[in-house]
């Protein structure tokens, strides 16, 4: 008998037909004559039935939450059956036979975050995953269409990118280095070669701050190109998530749908999404009773307050250059302002941050030292500026937070299979 998934099953490819399926019991219930078991493998979950008079009683009785098993048996077309098939059981095969699994119904997030390795196995995070999956196959999509090249950045590094409150550091033989907070130096070397660039890495930050939007480890989509500013980032980023957004709302409409997302309203993510500058953002914020004054960086609260406002993806640019990083160029006409963007979405708020970079050697430095930070520790990146420099630009985009934002999770902890937060490093 031919094994068969169970997706292809509730899609009616084998219906009335004999058929093998392995994989995992997700639920069991009995009945005094007949025991209802859902099987699921990687593709779906099926209703199985046996009765006390099939040969495969015996084995059925024994078996438990989440052992592995084979089943074979014939499909039907069942309305009442969840997805609408179900199987009546002939043979079942346990492969390996589980103890009591520790999760059961209503448990504590907390708890499933305890047991990451287990709850993996669930439903929600098989779809999620799934999107996931997607996800980055839709990105790696939109930028090789648009001719970016793939590169591949370190991890050791041994200077700061985005400020040292939030490096890791490491004992590298007997000297310190530090875990990578954004490939963005190494990208900016690479478009002197290939001029258009990208990658999806992990990036690393050490923070304190225990948000719904935070990890110490998460995966960051990054690109960099030569001859750009920062309205083409505005521009690639809009259609980079419209993109990634449509692709989505059709190619992964059946898992969104289980998890109750909307695929019509992201389907409708469409460019150009509203550009305000930090200065309107702030009147707005001042509006809605925020005590801000002009210079200071928002956080999540005003963030959030002010994308929900939106409803919808929208660009805060043109902040002031001290809240943003020292590789940030400023507006000639008024150099108190960085052309830099950040993207800001409901309920998560930044999920991207980019801009212009400084293209002068001797402004180069100069930011270098208002930002206590030491020129000839960066003389390679100096280096850029010394020969034949070019106006660039970039952006970084964190996976997890554009996930969340996507499928509506209550936390960036729920994007990624085995999350790293402050307090979270095992499993
Ligand atoms: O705003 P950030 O710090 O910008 C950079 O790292 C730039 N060097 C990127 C570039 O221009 N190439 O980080 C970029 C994005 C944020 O907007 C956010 O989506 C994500 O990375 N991010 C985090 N995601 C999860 N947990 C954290 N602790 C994150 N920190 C940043
Ligand atoms: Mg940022």
């Amino acid at each position: 008998m031919p094994i068969v998934q169970i997706g292809d099953i509730l899609e009616g490819k084998h219906t009335d037909k004999d058929v093998t399926i392995r994989g995992w019991v997700y639920r069991k219930r009995e009945g005094k004559d007949m025991v209802f078991t859902l099987m699921r493998d990687a593709t779906g979950v099926i209703q199985c039935t046996i009765k006390r008079d099939s040969p495969a009683w015996e084995e059925t009785e024994k078996v438990t939450i989440e052992s592995s098993a084979t089943l074979n048996g014939s499909v039907k077309e069942d309305k009442r059956a969840p997805g609408g098939y179900e199987i009546a059981c002939k043979e079942l095969n346990i492969i390996g036979l589980a103890e009591t699994f520790p999760i059961s119904k209503d448990q504590s997030e907390d708890f499933l975050r305890d047991v990451r390795h287990l709850w993996l196995r669930s439903r929600r995070m098989n779809l999620i995953m799934r999107i996931r999956d997607e996800t980055l196959w839709s990105v790696h999509e939109f930028f090789r269409a648009k001719g970016y090249v793939e590169v591949s950045p370190p991890m050791f590094i041994s200077g700061a990118v985005e400020g040292g409150s939030t490096l890791f550091s490491l004992k590298y033989f007997d000297q310190n280095l530090y875990l990578t907070q954004s490939a963005q130096l190494y990208l900016e070397a690479l478009i002197y070669s290939l001029e258009k660039v990208y990658c999806v890495a992990p990036s690393f930050r050490a923070e304190k701050s225990r948000t719904i939007r935070h990890l110490t480890e998460y995966w960051h989509i990054e690109p960099e190109q030569a001859f750009a500013d920062l309205d083409d980032m505005m521009r690639l980023e809009e259609n980079l998530v419209s993109y990634v957004c449509q692709k989505m709302a059709k190619k992964c409409k059946k898992e969104l749908d289980e998890l109750s997302v909307n695929a019509e309203a992201l389907a409708g993510t469409e460019p150009p999404f509203p550009r305000v500058t930090y200065t309107e953002a702030l009147d707005v914020l001042h509006k809605k009773g925020f005590k801000l004054e002009w210079g200071q960086d928002f956080g999540f609260n005003e963030e959030k307050a002010f994308a929900q406002e939106y409803g919808k993806p929208v660009f805060v640019y043109a902040y002031p250059k001290q809240i943003k990083a020292f590789y940030c160029k400023t507006y000639r006409e008024k150099p108190e302002l960085a052309m830099s963007a950040d993207l800001l979405v409901p309920g998560i708020g930044e999920i991207t941050t980019g801009g212009s970079r400084v293209d002068d050697k001797d402004e180069l430095i100069q930011r270098m030292k208002e930002f206590g930070l030491r020129p000839e520790d960066y003389d390679w990146y100096v280096d850029l500026r010394r020969y034949g420099t070019v106006p660039h630009a970039g952006f970084g985009m964190g996976v997890e937070r554009l996930l969340a934002w996507m499928l509506n999770l209550e936390n960036v902890i729920d994007a990624i299979p085995f999350p790293r937060t402050i307090r979270r490093f095992y499993p």
